[in-house]
């Protein structure tokens, strides 16, 4: 039992804490790390075979590393206590009243981690916020600790080390990442600190990919970088639309826009909407920033990536309603995935609830399949209001029991099923016998591919009528949308409007 060279602290394991946490105990053996987490229930599924999120490659390292150096533990204020870093990374979601509801972050958990850190802390630490966080953070929080720390010897350097990982791929993420951020006060303590936290990264990242920035930097260029990422999937989505009404194919326009080096080929791809517990929240929160320092006209650009986000949902539900004859109600429809992107069993803003809420406004009876996402959290999603200000409206109407079904099969979902929404990129749903799935499908056969991930020609051939995103529309596609020219009304309400209202 060696002595470890430092100890580390993360409060919170979710999909940001769990993962990163993992990694470094697992690249570090000389570190002791603990994740710790008010929620019991989570942290026995860490400690089990069955860990509390689902992410390719994840059991291994967990398994590599727990017992030996990383562990994971209800007892916060041990811990806590005992560590030179102690990692934040508490959930942040968007406000959902008060002042900036439905923007502004709400940093409840983020203080309350703080005042437990300032209530236990004995020894001097540094502090990293791993959660990404409004501009300027730190420095709230600094008062926070200052304030309620009882021992004055103690001093608190706060970081900012935002992490840029995505769900489903997290693992290789970490592994590889294209960089490491590290913001720190240019003070002598604040260089000291970034040196330590750098010094653990080091452990497998090379030195060149490590960036170091001032504080308001890294929290900013966290915002940054996810409003960027989803402001090109908006862009791309507000082609789809063009290229629908035109002839083009989004696919083509963005394999052709993709070779110029200077825009790149990734994160292109047209879709029903992006999702995601960042994009939207970050966006939001960049907003608010910009609000509060009186830049409405920036803030105004930046809304209108959300804004173009809900028209493309509610484009696709419009577009299945039109092209099944303007009426969907008592229809069996098939959803195809339901988690926000392929490789996860998270739903937060995902697409599909939207989506599925729309259908169901129209009087659509919905079974749902998806390979990861648990039954509960489905019902759940579609049950629900987000925010205490949505206005009333068919998607808060109460939905009866019969309109969501779940199925664990692709094949018995699509069965008498009138038509199939795809709307999350699951590999799996390449595969399928289509042929078989149509014959058992009421005609005519439909399917909408909000994620263009199946053999169009082929499934043409096999006799559905198919909708692609983005793409030359079916003869018969075109008859029934030149009857009812798309008028994209209520079907969803619009988060981003509300906020104005
Ligand atoms: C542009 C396109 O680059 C080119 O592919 C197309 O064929 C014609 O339009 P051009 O207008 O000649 O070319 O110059 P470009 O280098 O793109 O710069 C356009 C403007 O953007 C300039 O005023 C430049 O100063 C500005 N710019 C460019 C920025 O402000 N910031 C940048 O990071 C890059
Ligand atoms: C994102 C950022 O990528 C990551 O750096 C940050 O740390 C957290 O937020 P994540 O939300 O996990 O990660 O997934 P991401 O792969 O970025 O996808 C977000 C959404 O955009 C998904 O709904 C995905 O389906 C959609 N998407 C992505 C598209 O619609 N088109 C694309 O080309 C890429
Ligand atoms: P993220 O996607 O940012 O990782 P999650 O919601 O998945 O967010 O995880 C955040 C975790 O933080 C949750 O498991 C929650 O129980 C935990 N948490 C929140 N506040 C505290 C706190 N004060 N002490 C310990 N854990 C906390």
């Amino acid at each position: 039992n060696k002595q470890a060279a430092m100890k580390i602290c993360c409060i919170g394991a979710g999909y940001v804490g769990g993962p990163t946490m993992a990694m470094i105990g697992f690249k570090c053996p000389d570190i002791e790390v603990v994740v710790v987490d008010i929620n019991e229930a989570r942290i026995a599924a860490w400690n089990s075979d069955k860990l509390p999120i689902y992410e390719p490659g994840l059991l291994e390292v967990v398994l590599a590393a727990r017992g030996r150096n990383l562990f994971f533990s209800t007892d916060v204020n041990k811990h806590v206590g005992e560590a030179d870093i102690v990692f934040v990374s508490v959930n942040t979601p968007t406000k959902t009243r008060g002042v900036g509801a439905g923007k502004a972050a709400d940093l409840t958990y983020w203080e309350g981690a703080a005042r437990v850190i300032a209530s236990v802390s004995t020894s001097s630490k540094i502090i990293v916020e791993k959660s990404t966080v409004p501009v300027k953070t730190a420095d709230a929080i600094e008062k926070v600790l200052r304030r309620n720390c009882s021992d004055p010897s103690v001093q608190f350097e706060i970081l900012s080390n935002p992490e840029f990982l995505a769900e489903g791929t997290a693992i290789e993420d970490l592994t590889n990442p294209d960089r490491i951020l590290i913001g720190g006060k240019d003070t002598e303590a604040g260089r000291a600190a970034i040196a330590t936290l750098a010094s653990v990264y080091e452990h497998w990242i090379a030195k060149d990919r490590i960036l170091c920035t001032n504080l308001w930097s890294a929290e900013l260029s966290k915002l940054t970088a996810n409003a960027m990422l989803a402001q090109r999937i908006s862009s791309m989505n507000s082609i789809s639309a063009l290229c629908e009404a035109t002839g083009a194919d989004v696919q083509q326009v963005s394999r052709a826009i993709g070779t110029d080096s200077r825009i790149g080929p990734k994160f292109l791809n047209a879709s029903v909407g992006f999702g995601g517990s960042c994009f939207q929240k970050d966006i939001l929160n960049l907003v608010y920033i910009c609000e509060t320092v009186g830049l409405q006209s920036v803030a105004e650009y930046w809304h209108q990536v959300i804004l173009m986000n809900d028209f493309q949902k509610q484009r696709f539900v419009e577009r299945v309603i039109s092209a099944m004859f303007n009426t969907i109600s008592k229809k069996k429809i098939a959803v195809f995935g339901f988690a926000f992107k392929s490789d996860t069993g998270d739903t937060r803003e995902t697409p599909a609830i939207d989506v599925c809420r729309g259908l169901m406004a129209d009087g659509a009876n919905l079974c749902v399949y998806d390979p990861e996402v648990e039954d509960k959290q489905i019902y759940q999603d579609l049950g629900t209001e987000k925010f205490e200000w949505d206005h009333p409206s068919p998607r808060s109407a109460p939905i009866p029991k019969t309109a969501i079904a779940i199925s664990h099969d692709a094949m018995e979902a699509a069965r008498d099923a009138h038509a199939i929404c795809v709307l999350t990129e699951w590999d799996r749903f390449k595969n399928y016998d289509y042929q078989a799935i149509y014959d058992n499908m009421v005609k005519p056969a439909f399917i909408f591919d909000g994620r263009n991930i199946l053999d169009h020609a082929k499934l043409r051939e096999i006799g559905f009528i198919v909708y692609a995103l983005g793409k030359p529309l079916d003869p018969f596609l075109q008859k029934h949308y030149a009857a009812r020219p798309a008028v994209f009304t209520a079907a969803i309400s619009h988060r981003g409007k509300a906020v104005k209202a």
